[in-house]
């Protein structure tokens, strides 16, 4: 493939208008190691505050080894994706034990960690180490389909294949860090997935998309998914003893944070219906006071590869007694430091006013 002016162009345009993040403030793996997780799933203002209250809360990988999970997982509460988390608290505990609390250096040994991809291990290694690794994330797929303008899909096989390759072809070796988040700060902020800024692009005269007219058709995908939808029915119930919670222990969304007791529908119920429903009296059948103070209108939460449709019941037990196997009755104190799914934390929140 002949030169092309898109490596300089790039440093060049992120010199200029690339952002100045914490993160880019510090050479400090672990530091860089937990930016990088955080910011696979939010956005960077929210994913900036997470990131300052995480490093603030566990400063080194010593700190956030020698936490518990609960507390791990309070910290990340809202931001999703909560295996993630976890991830980097294993991650934290071996370094911890196998070495000596030091960051790797070796690109293998930081790919073989818990929740480090070949991404992750990519952006570390050319962030932290300025080793010559480059990243591929959507926002690289994006400029680089665009730039060539290549029609191969890029969620197959031969996609993935042909993107690592013209990644690395690509790569600033000098640089690397600052290439790799050239390409990111680029994609998020000029050559964006909808409406880029083509007329002001530095990169215009060279991007063959723009001259075929078919920016808006690359990235290439071969297949899109539609998010499958499940139906929660959470029950806030509150008795003398507290408010019946449960961790999620089983192998689903959100293992390891906190819920009230639940019923899943296979469809959409109406609350009515589900009031009137036999597994809903099942739930409560000790508590003959039990009174449904409010039932909410379903709010709809988006997961990856998910839409939840979740109903919230308040329900007061006025008399002691009630017992529901499975879940245990917790503080007002308690629920502060348990994490929730952004949802129920969000439920909460509204019900504390
Ligand atoms: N997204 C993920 N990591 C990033 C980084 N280092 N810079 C900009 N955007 C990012």
């Amino acid at each position: 493939m002949r030169p092309l002016p898109l490596r300089q162009t790039l440093l060049e345009w992120y010199a200029r208008y690339g952002r100045r993040l914490p993160w880019r403030e510090t050479r400090d793996p672990y530091r860089i190691w937990v930016s990088e997780i955080i910011l696979q799933q939010t956005r960077i203002a929210q994913g900036t505050d997470y990131y300052l209250r995480f490093v603030e809360r566990f400063p080194d990988i010593a700190s956030l080894a020698a936490a518990s999970e609960d507390q791990v997982l309070k910290q990340w509460q809202g931001l999703g994706y909560y295996s993630r988390a976890r991830n980097l608290y294993r991650a934290a505990q071996r370094l911890a034990e196998q070495f000596d609390g030091q960051f790797p250096r070796s690109y293998h040994q930081i790919r073989s960690l818990p929740g480090i991809g070949d991404y992750t291990a990519a952006a570390i290694c050319s962030i932290a180490y300025r080793m010559p690794y480059a990243v591929l994330d959507g926002n690289v797929y994006r400029v680089l389909s665009r730039y060539f303008d290549l029609d191969t899909p890029i969620d197959t096989t031969a996609g993935k294949k042909l993107f690592t390759r013209l990644a690395d072809e690509q790569l600033d070796r000098d640089r690397p860090g600052d290439y790799n988040q050239a390409l990111m700060d680029f994609g998020a902020l000029q050559c964006t997935p909808s409406l880029p800024e083509c007329p002001r692009c530095p990169l215009r005269p060279h991007c063959r998309a723009q001259a075929a007219g078919s920016v808006a058709l690359r990235p290439a995908k071969s297949k899109r998914s539609e998010p499958s939808p499940r139906y929660l029915h959470y029950f806030h119930i509150v008795s003398p003893e507290g408010t019946w919670v449960r961790r999620r222990t089983e192998d689903d969304i959100w293992r390891g944070l906190y819920e009230f007791p639940r019923i899943e529908t296979p469809d959409d119920l109406p609350a009515e219906q589900m009031l009137s429903d036999a597994r809903y009296a099942a739930l409560i059948r000790s508590a003959s006071t039990a009174e449904v103070l409010e039932t909410l209108p379903p709010v709809k939460h988006l997961l990856s590869h998910r839409v939840l449709h979740i109903r919230f019941y308040r329900v007061s037990i006025p008399t002691p007694g009630f017992s529901l196997e499975g879940y245990a009755p917790a503080t007002e104190e308690d629920l502060s430091h348990l994490a929730f799914p952004r949802p129920l934390a969000a439920y909460l929140e509204r019900s504390a006013r």
